[in-house]
């Protein structure tokens, strides 16, 4: 008997436990609409049909970035001077920071970029409905509808970007700026000269860094702004945790 239940209930485990963290459909639907309703003044109802728009009954091969203009267009993002922050290889050290601290705006701050970060989505051809298993990889195929909307949404946030603004880049890497990237192959070329005064990379080092301020790919990166000014500046990793664990201290005093 004892034999029985053990293994009735290391197969109820093995059966509840991975789908307790897979989203269903209906599950995307709940989960983008309680984050979408974080944000005050918005139809989220209108917004989650702008989103579905872009991929239901299509190849989820055959997602382009422009089918996501409608969503965009639904959701704007909104300027935020001085404050904006773009990252690339840092995911966690950003949003530990920007989730603790009100210094600066990642796009995974903003309405779309926290509706979608960490789901996944696709349609299928000749299907009305929404799927989120089987869906397409990163780079199985390129317009894949998580990519085609990490590409859009990025390039939108670019878009808005002005004054002062501030990236994150990966000092414990050779090439921390990658022209492959979305910040590289995407962002960086959306900058406008006319609303953006600079771009200031925080390089996170850790204890042995692998790339300074003078790392070749950031003279890359540098050539690519005419008319923004640039800076570099390589900061501690538990520099910047630090900041995070200290309302008090001001912004402009984390690095
Ligand atoms: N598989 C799955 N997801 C990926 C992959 C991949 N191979 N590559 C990138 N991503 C997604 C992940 O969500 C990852 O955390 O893109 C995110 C950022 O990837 P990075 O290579 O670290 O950085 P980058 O491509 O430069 O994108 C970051 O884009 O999200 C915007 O504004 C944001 O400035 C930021 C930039």
């Amino acid at each position: 008997i004892s034999v029985a239940v053990c293994l009735l209930v290391v197969v109820v485990l093995a059966v509840a436990l991975p789908l307790a963290h897979r989203q269903t459909p209906d599950k995307l639907k709940a989960t983008f609409t309680e984050r979408c309703e974080a944000f005050k003044g918005y139809d989220c109802g209108k917004i989650w049909d702008a989103f579905t728009q872009a991929y239901v009954g299509r190849d989820p091969c055959k997602v382009p970035m422009e089918a996501y203009d409608p969503l965009i267009a639904a959701a704007p993002f909104k300027p935020a001077c001085n404050r904006m922050m773009f990252w690339s290889k840092t995911k966690d050290v950003v949003h530990d920071f920007t989730s603790k601290r009100d210094c600066f705006i990642t796009l995974e701050d903003t309405l779309l970029g926290s509706v979608l970060d960490g789901l996944t989505w696709c349609g299928k051809e000749g299907s009305k409905e929404t799927f989120t298993t089987d869906c397409p990889g990163w780079t199985e195929c390129e317009n894949n509808p998580v990519r085609s909307f990490w590409n859009r949404a990025s390039a939108a946030f670019a878009d808005v970007a002005c004054g002062d603004v501030t990236a994150m880049l990966n000092g414990s890497i050779s090439t921390p700026f990658s022209s492959a990237s979305i910040f590289g192959s995407i962002e960086v070329k959306r900058f406008n000269a006319t609303m953006m005064r600079s771009l200031n990379v925080v390089l996170v080092t850790q204890k042995n860094p692998v790339a300074n301020c003078e790392n070749a790919s950031l003279k890359d990166l540098q050539k690519e702004l005419d008319g923004i000014k640039y800076t570099c500046k390589e900061v501690a990793e538990s520099q910047i945790q630090e900041c995070s664990s200290k309302p008090e201290k001001p912004c402009g005093a984390c690095w």
